[in-house]
């Protein structure tokens, strides 16, 4: 059985208590962040922790995050807390930015994937925060099912976990949309491992120059040798392909696609930051932020109004705009397209 908390109106002490105890407890509950839905139990507790992975079908070499409420629950995980970590999580916590650092034994394998590091954030929503403090550190992935596009809404959680989980905490649609920056400060130079919420620019203000690790660029494959299911992730049902380039350029060559993939009878979704006249259409907003925060919500939300294909416009890979493309391209299973 799963109970639905309803927390849209805001912050209630006397349900995060309810959902504090079951995290004491061991049990699986779903909480909003400022970035997506993470799916929470006690991180510390190996049996609670395997669940996780049991619900979500993830890979047990794929380590989750710790999300802590005060800085010195860091110091219960870590075994060493360098001056960057201290440097960005004085400026950005609690915020969408993730710290892997040296685990401490006390911390299980299970929840670090095997590995001799942990990656912890201090997120900024009211609620995670609460819950929190009612109970322990939470380890929490984003609450989708494995290789599904994150949950932006409870409904989301409810469609993935309903029925497979103790308590989902519905806070009403998160705000920033793409899940939180990850940075690898536990090897020599800080690198970045997944572009997130917080604008990689934003970082190197504070520590200087960030690594970039290989696998964050992935690749720009042409469509004919588009490598497919192997790389899928994010993804809806439907194929999504990228249009990139520049972007009088891309808006021809959407309208273009549009018209190619309704001759062959595909009903088609479009999400983009201008109008476009497709069976169905997904308005990602104007800013980056906007796009931010709208992009799984479409991925999802096209898929549900039963289109056969989706097609989504690129953006600059700048800010926002650097996660925003990881997560396009992921989802497209590289089904990039150049303007
Ligand atoms: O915004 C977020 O980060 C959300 C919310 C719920 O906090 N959580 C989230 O978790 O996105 P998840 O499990 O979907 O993604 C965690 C990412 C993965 O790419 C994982 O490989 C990486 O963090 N990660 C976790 N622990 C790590 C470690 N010790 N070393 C390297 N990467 C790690
Ligand atoms: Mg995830």
């Amino acid at each position: 059985m799963t109970i639905v908390i309803n927390m849209r109106d805001g912050l209630d002490e006397r349900k995060i208590k309810v959902a504090g105890r079951l995290i004491i407890e061991g049990k699986l509950v779903a909480f909003p962040t400022e970035t997506v839905y993470g799916l929470g139990a006690d991180a510390l507790n190996e049996k609670a922790v395997r669940r996780i992975f049991e619900a979500k079908g993830r890979p047990a070499d794929n380590p989750l995050i710790v999300h802590i409420a005060e800085f010195d629950d860091l110091k219960k995980l870590a075994r060493e807390i360098p001056k960057e970590a201290k440097l960005l999580a004085e400026k950005f916590w609690p915020g969408p930015l993730t710290l892997v650092l040296p685990k401490r034994e006390e911390v299980p394998l299970v929840t670090t994937g095997g590995l001799d590091t942990v990656a912890v954030r201090m997120p900024a929503h009211p609620i995670a925060l609460a819950l929190i403090r009612a109970s322990t550190p939470i380890a929490a992935p984003s609450a989708n099912i494995s290789g599904k596009p994150s949950p932006t809404l409870a409904e989301h959680v409810v469609d993935d976990f309903y029925g497979r989980i103790e308590a989902i905490i519905d806070g009403g649609p998160t705000w920033v949309g793409v899940e939180s920056t990850v940075i690898d400060l536990s090897s020599e130079r800080p690198t970045l491992l997944r572009p997130g919420g917080l604008p990689l620019e934003e970082i190197e203000k504070v520590i200087g120059p960030v690594e970039i690790h290989p696998a964050v660029k992935g690749k720009a494959v042409d469509l004919a040798r588009a490598p497919g299911m192997k790389y899928r992730h994010y993804s809806p049902n439907a194929p999504v392909v990228v249009v990139e380039g520049p972007r009088e350029r891309v808006r021809e060559k959407i309208e273009e696609l549009i018209a190619e993939y309704r001759s062959k009878g595909y009903r088609v979704g479009v999400m983009a930051t201008e109008e476009f006249e497709a069976d169905e259409f997904f308005h990602l907003g104007e800013t980056l932020e906007d796009v931010a925060k709208n992009l799984f919500r479409a991925l999802r939300e096209l898929d549900r109004r039963g289109v056969d294909v989706i097609i989504a416009e690129g953006v600059e890979e700048r800010g926002l705009g650097l996660a925003v493309m990881n997560r396009l391209r992921k989802a497209s299973g590289y089904r990039i397209i150049r303007a």
